[in-house]
């Protein structure tokens, strides 16, 4: 089911892809109030599971609570209708879109007085840097947009209002021939790419920069944590001055769109020997494992989709079943 075709959820309705309207009176087409999640469902040889499903449906109750949202359904309200959504659509892999918005009533910048209004979009989904990104890395450049300051959107949150300032350094990167840019933090520290978090690898340190840098708390960016650690990797969350993307031995983007995708270079500064490093591959490698079901699913981060492909995981890897 490609973009612009199946059914879409809205409101507790399955509607079909044409007919998901809104009124263009509603806040959210004027101030930008929606909360909204990226996560995936992959087809794996175990059966279709969505990866770290229920982190996603947290971190977008999250996102509400901060917006002051009342969400119309709990965490195993959205878990269940998303999966259903899946199901409906009868797709094996896509890219899953809930999102929250303020509907049609008044027209002002109060929000209040709009309703909550909430769909799910499912559709099968591209390489989101190009078919080559994950093999052969990405060259990228530093934005001369920031990160939002503290204090002024919230970071925490994934909201629609964010991704104005993301998409100033998304289009800044592709117009002067970059496939992505990494932002600054208000200080001038490294923050992270348009839709994607950054780890750098320094004489076997892996460096990621932390929450205090204006940073979306990424799903996937906790799922290489500890994944690192779990290889043995010392990771550090701290401040990095942007001189430590040209002095890294290896750069990589992590993100539900990405995955694992290295950066070749940055600001035409090579990265390290340019090709996909050996930390890089190493996270990479182990990540890919878990979402086949090559290793065990210690963490419970595949939820599975179709209760009638329970037989693929008898006597495998795989942990968490449904
Ligand atoms: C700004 C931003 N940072 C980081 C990420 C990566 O987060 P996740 O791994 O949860 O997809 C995303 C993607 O949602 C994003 O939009």
């Amino acid at each position: 089911m490609p973009f612009g075709s199946g059914k879409i959820w809205m409101n507790g309705t399955l509607v079909d892809w044409a007919d998901a309207r809104i009124h263009i009176g509603s806040h959210v087409v004027h101030y930008g109030s929606a909360v909204f999640e990226g996560a995936r469902c992959y087809s794996t040889p175990r059966g279709s599971a969505c990866f770290r499903l229920d982190d996603h449906v947290v971190r977008l109750l999250n996102s509400a609570r901060i917006y002051r949202m009342d969400s119309p359904l709990d965490r195993s309200g959205w878990a269940a209708a998303i999966e259903d959504t899946i199901r409906q659509n009868a797709l094996k892999a896509c890219y899953i879109r809930p999102v929250m918005y303020r509907g049609y009533s008044a027209l002002g910048v109060n929000p209040l007085p709009c309703p909550v209004d909430s769909a799910i979009m499912v559709w099968e989904w591209e390489a989101y840097l190009g078919p080559d990104a994950q093999e052969k890395g990405v060259d990228v450049c530093v934005s001369s947009w920031n990160r939002m300051a503290p204090n002024t959107f919230p970071a925490m949150a994934k909201s629609g209002a964010n991704y104005a300032n993301a998409s100033l350094i998304k289009m800044e990167a592709v117009l002067d021939g970059y496939a992505e840019a990494i932002a600054l933090d208000h200080q001038g520290y490294i923050s992270e790419g348009s839709g994607q978090n950054l780890f750098l690898v320094r004489n076997g340190v892996i460096y990621t920069p932390s929450t205090t840098s204006s940073i979306l708390p990424g799903i996937t960016r906790d799922s290489i944590i500890t994944i690192a650690r779990s290889l043995g990797y010392e990771v550090r969350e701290e401040l990095l001055p942007r001189e430590m993307l040209y002095l890294a031995d290896e750069a990589f983007f992590v993100g539900t769109a990405v995955e694992v995708t290295p950066i070749r270079s940055v600001d035409k500064i090579v990265v390290g020997a340019g090709v996909r490093g050996p930390v890089t591959s190493a996270v990479r490698d182990t990540f890919f494992d878990i979402l086949n079901g090559e290793v065990p699913d210690t963490h419970g981060w595949l939820t599975w989709v179709y209760p009638e492909e329970a037989h693929l995981r008898q006597n495998a890897a795989s942990t968490v079943a449904r």
